[in-house]
């Protein structure tokens, strides 16, 4: 991203801009007043010609092609790892800065991978003009984890995820409310998202198993989480499924400090953790659900107690939406912290030119 281009405005393509998180992405520009100069929407050639509104505009979808990237700054993809493999670098040798959403580039070396809560300084090294946003479920616990870790240095990570049909887009949220309506309906319920039927089921995650009999999701976790954190030899486990939940994931995650830790401690330190809220009504046994992260863009936390099984260990459950701060607010936040560093870039070019006048 050029710092001129982006001294007031930016130019903005969304690639996957009629997916879950596509649309998501269009929201957040506006809801959260992002200084664009113009915002492009690309998907398939399924798409061209389709209109979106927008701040009281019109703005018709374009199958992306060479010619999409032509003067934009920020390129915005969340349209599959294979899209961003094909598109990412004509969009970087077009001169913009590409955040991606896909699994594509995020454990390449060169291309940082941000949670802007916990890594932010990460962005601002980018030798590819790529910056991955993590996997949902990775940003979502390294929300709840980093901030106890970073006082409290944690020895192991075991989680266990119980995951929306939105990790796997629109067509499979849809599917999902159409199995059910078969279901109740005594029909047979169609299965094309998931290997299996989803409503009124649970499996563990779909994604290819590698040889340690580990799925890509739970590699994912494990990997994605040592490079945020800067810790290639962290201990963690996961174990992911899929939960016939339309939207908002959940994670019960069991930690191992190196030293004890007490559950007060633990809400104190996650009370005052940015993009975090502690929901614990004990005597109503109200925790945090799917539905009441939904749509929100705080991580919630709660039933944090000590696990009986080990001094030094806590036992805590968290939701978070994973189209917001599992994929597209996390992405518009990274953009946040692009243009922040660009501002104070100039001010530093202002400063010197200055001086040296
Ligand atoms: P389209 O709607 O035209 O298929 P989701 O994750 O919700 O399934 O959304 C995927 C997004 O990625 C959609 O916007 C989809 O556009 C877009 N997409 C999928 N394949 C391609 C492709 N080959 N080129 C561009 N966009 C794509």
């Amino acid at each position: 991203m050029e710092e001129s281009a982006l001294s007031n405005r930016v130019s903005v393509a969304i690639l996957g801009a009629t997916g879950a998180v596509g649309t998501e992405l269009i929201e957040l520009l506006d809801e959260r007043d992002f200084p664009l100069s113009e915002l492009k929407l690309l998907a398939s050639p399924r798409s061209a010609g389709k209109t979106i509104d927008f701040r009281g505009e019109t703005l018709t979808i374009e199958a992306v092609s060479a010619e999409s990237f032509k003067n934009v700054d920020l390129v915005l993809a969340s349209a599959g790892g294979s899209t961003s493999q094909k598109w990412a670098r004509v969009a970087t040798e077009a001169g913009a800065v590409v955040i991606d959403n896909s699994s594509a580039f995020r454990m390449d070396s060169d291309v940082p991978l941000v949670v802007p809560e916990v890594n932010p300084e990460a962005a601002s090294d980018r030798p590819k003009g790529i910056i991955a946003n993590p996997n949902c479920t990775t940003i979502l616990m390294a929300m709840a984890v980093w901030p106890l870790h970073r006082i409290e240095p944690v020895e192991r990570i075991v989680v266990s995820t119980y995951q929306s049909a939105s990790g796997a887009g629109a067509k499979a949220m849809a599917e999902l409310l159409e199995q059910t309506k078969a279901i109740l309906n005594q029909a047979n319920p169609p299965t094309e998202s998931f290997p299996y039927p989803l409503a009124f089921n649970l499996f563990p995650h779909n994604s290819p198993l590698n040889d340690l009999g580990y799925c890509q999701e739970e590699m994912k976790m494990i990997n994605e989480t040592r490079k945020i954190f800067d810790e290639p030899e962290l201990r963690l486990s996961a174990t992911c499924v899929r939960v016939p939940v339309l939207r908002a994931h959940s994670e019960a995650i069991n930690l191992e400090f190196k030293s004890p830790i007490s559950v007060d401690r633990a809400r104190e330190i996650l009370t005052a953790a940015p993009g975090v809220k502690l929901i614990e009504d004990w005597q109503a046994n109200y925790f945090p659900m799917p539905i009441d992260a939904s749509g929100q863009d705080d991580v919630l936390v709660g039933r944090i107690r000590q696990d009986l099984s080990h001094p030094c260990g806590l036992e805590l459950w968290l939701c978070g939406d994973q189209i917001r701060k599992g994929a597209a607010l996390n992405a518009v936040q990274i953009a946040e912290l692009l243009l922040q560093e660009n501002r104070q870039n100039l001010s530093q070019t202002a400063t010197t030119s200055k001086s040296a006048i």
